[in-house]
């Protein structure tokens, strides 16, 4: 039976990326998939070209959640999981002497707020469902200490964190809530990172090649799904052994 038929699924940041793919990934699993983003034309591009239902969010401002998530579950008549994967992604470059405040506050309201404020907007649908499932899409870059993206690894260290105290609020709910750390992976948003930051993941991993979204997929359909009914808490890095931990 296909994982996770029937699943009700909601992605933020699904416009490109790594959020597209999960998206793709868990439709071809047999989930019925709603795709949020501040892109709106491409998030509707996106949608209609793999058959999901778009939302649009600004991840940023807490009515836009609250409207985005009534909206995905209006769509697609409650909601079963939640992908945690809208982020701002291209905050690094600078040293932290350099690094201003307005990136970081941003940084942290998108990245951080935003995890926390798209799980509570769905949290009465996720307990409705009786098998509810959160994926916070975190970083390897929080687990070795990545220089020049202090905002950015401060905010997947984060993200890691409250994905434990999450797991112990809504395990009572039925609710797991997991991460996945992924490592340099190649993606549009993934193309202003030096070269020689691309070489040293390939070089240091166990595995040496670039890394993929198609990669991260597995991991993700796999929390969403019955098989990881009773994991929680946890954190899995999918970076081919980049870092273990
Ligand atoms: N690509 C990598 O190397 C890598 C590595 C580790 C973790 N990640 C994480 O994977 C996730 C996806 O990243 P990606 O690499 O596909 O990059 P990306 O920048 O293409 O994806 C992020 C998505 O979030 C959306 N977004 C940004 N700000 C938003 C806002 N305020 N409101 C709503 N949507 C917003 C973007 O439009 C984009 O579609 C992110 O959480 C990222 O931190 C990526």
């Amino acid at each position: 039976m296909p994982m996770l038929r029937d699943r009700r699924i909601l992605i933020t940041g699904g416009a490109r990326g790594l959020g597209r793919a999960f998206a793709e990934a868990a439709i071809a699993a047999g989930a019925r998939v709603a795709i949020a983003d501040i892109l709106e034309d491409a998030g509707r591009a996106t949608a209609e070209a793999i058959g999901a239902v778009f939302a649009p969010v600004d991840l940023a401002v807490p009515e836009s959640i609250e409207a985005c998530v009534a909206a995905a579950d209006a769509a697609l008549g409650g909601l079963d999981g939640l992908v945690n994967n809208g982020a701002i992604t291209n905050s690094g470059g600078k040293g932290m002497a350099d690094l201003d405040p307005q990136t970081w506050d941003r940084v942290m309201a998108v990245n951080v707020r935003g995890t926390w404020l798209a799980t509570r907007a769905a949290l009465p649908a996720l307990r409705a469902s009786g098998r509810g499932r959160v994926v916070n899409i975190a970083s390897d870059t929080a687990l070795w200490g990545a220089p020049r993206l202090l905002a950015y690894v401060a905010s997947k260290g984060a993200v890691i964190a409250m994905t434990r105290s999450l797991a112990r609020e809504l395990g009572s709910d039925g609710i797991t809530v997991n991460a996945v750390a992924p490592g340099l992976t190649l993606v549009e948003a993934t193309e202003y990172v030096p070269a020689d930051r691309h070489r040293l993941y390939v070089e240091g991993r166990a595995i040496n090649r670039t890394q993929v979204p198609d990669d991260v997929c597995g991991a993700v359909t796999y929390l969403l799904s019955d098989a990881a009914g009773f994991v929680t808490g946890q954190l899995l890095a999918v970076n081919g052994g980049f870092v273990m931990h």
